[in-house]
């Protein structure tokens, strides 16, 4: 029963202590963030790892990448368990390595591997953290950068530091809001489908590229629409509307603000008894924020009940059977990242913390 599962996970939870430490993503559901011992962003909880160095197991209740993350950063003593393997992300999964690395040489050879005058390179690959462990060690390898939906645009300017341009992958709306509010041309913004040579389009508009956008997507953020903000204005007088920057561009601009699901959160928690905040993100983390703020009116802009199905995936069930396994001193469900990926990709992390201010 129900009861049953969830006593397991506060026994188990009880006799591994200070050995276990459990990290849970916003968009989980509430029956397994009650047992996380951080709760945060994607960034947040990648620094997370880096905090328990005491623990010996980190169970990442997320998905796969977050998982491989935290393994990069955390000691090698250290084991990172995500309770369901399947717990994967659609996005990451749209830029693999291969095309990743074709892409590249096309690039290079239409722009040269030489750095300009100011000792800039032709292009500075940036990835999201939603990718896998493969493509922030090529970002490591080729002088690029890792960053997140809380950092892109400190991340960008790092970049541009750095290069004359930027091959920006997997979430072309992540990369495409960020640079347009960085003041980046559209024209400036062609986008990379790897099925067709340079990327389906001509050397002009590759020359005057400032940010290369690989193809992916969020399944969940790319349902927002315009029509949903216009309905939620027109139902809501004063509703503020804030939006993850997965989201296209047309619902960014027409949303009042956009950011990270930590950026949302704490919009919330700064806001006054009465208001109402339209929100365009991942619907356990939108619930829940209802839940703890009674006193405003908090909804999700898609009518649809639209979870994260892989965040989904981790089910309390699954939580119960890893934990069982540690306290019966068997390591089930590992995520472990072979070490020479792990140290170039450590270095496109390191980068991207060393970036904040
Ligand atoms: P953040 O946690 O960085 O806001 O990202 C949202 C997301 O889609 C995680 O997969
Ligand atoms: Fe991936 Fe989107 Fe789910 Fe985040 S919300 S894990 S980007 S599919």
């Amino acid at each position: 029963s129900d009861e049953e599962l969830h006593e397991r996970i506060r026994n188990a939870k009880k006799a591994l202590g200070d050995r276990l430490v459990i990290l849970g993503h916003f968009y989980q559901r509430d029956e397994v963030v009650q047992y996380a011992d951080f709760l945060g962003d994607s960034f947040q909880l990648a620094n997370a790892a880096l905090t328990k160095p005491d623990a010996e197991t980190i169970v990442f209740c997320g998905v796969h990448f977050m998982a491989e993350t935290a393994d990069i950063l955390a000691r090698p003593e250290q084991r990172v368990i995500l309770p369901n393997l399947a717990a994967g992300c659609s996005m990451a999964d749209m830029a693999d390595e291969d095309s990743v690395e074709s892409a590249w040489e096309e690039l290079m050879e239409l722009y040269g591997e030489e750095p300009d005058a100011d000792g800039r390179q032709p292009v500075v690959p940036v990835t999201y953290m939603n990718s896998s462990a493969a493509l922030k060690a090529f970002c490591g390898r080729h002088g690029g950068i890792v960053c997140t939906s809380s950092n892109a645009s400190t991340v960008l300017e790092w970049a541009f530091e750095r290069g004359q341009r930027v091959l920006f992958f997997p979430d072309q709306h992540l990369g495409r809001n960020t640079a347009k509010a960085m003041g980046i041309g559209l024209d400036q913004m062609p986008m990379w489908n790897p099925r067709k040579p340079l990327g389906g389009n001509t050397a002009e508009q590759l020359d005057a590229a400032r940010v290369i956008l690989w193809h992916g997507f969020c399944s969940v953020h790319k349902r927002f629409t315009v029509d949903q903000i216009e309905q939620a204005r027109a139902e809501h007088l004063g509703v503020r509307v804030i939006v993850h920057p997965e989201c296209p561009m047309p619902v960014v601009d027409a949303a009042d603000e956009a950011g990270s699901t930590d950026y949302i959160r704490k919009a919330i928690e700064a806001g006054s008894p009465g208001d109402v905040f339209a929100i365009g993100t991942e619907v356990n983390l939108v619930n829940r924020l209802q839940a703890e703020h009674p006193d405003m009116t908090i909804f999700c802009l898609d009518p649809v009940i639209c979870p994260c199905s892989t965040m989904y995936r981790i089910h309390p069930g699954y939580l119960a059977w890893t934990l069982d396994g540690l306290v019966e001193g068997e390591v089930r469900n590992q995520v472990s990242v072979a070490p020479d990926v792990a140290a170039d990709a450590r270095v496109a992390l390191e980068r991207m913390l060393a970036a904040l201010p």
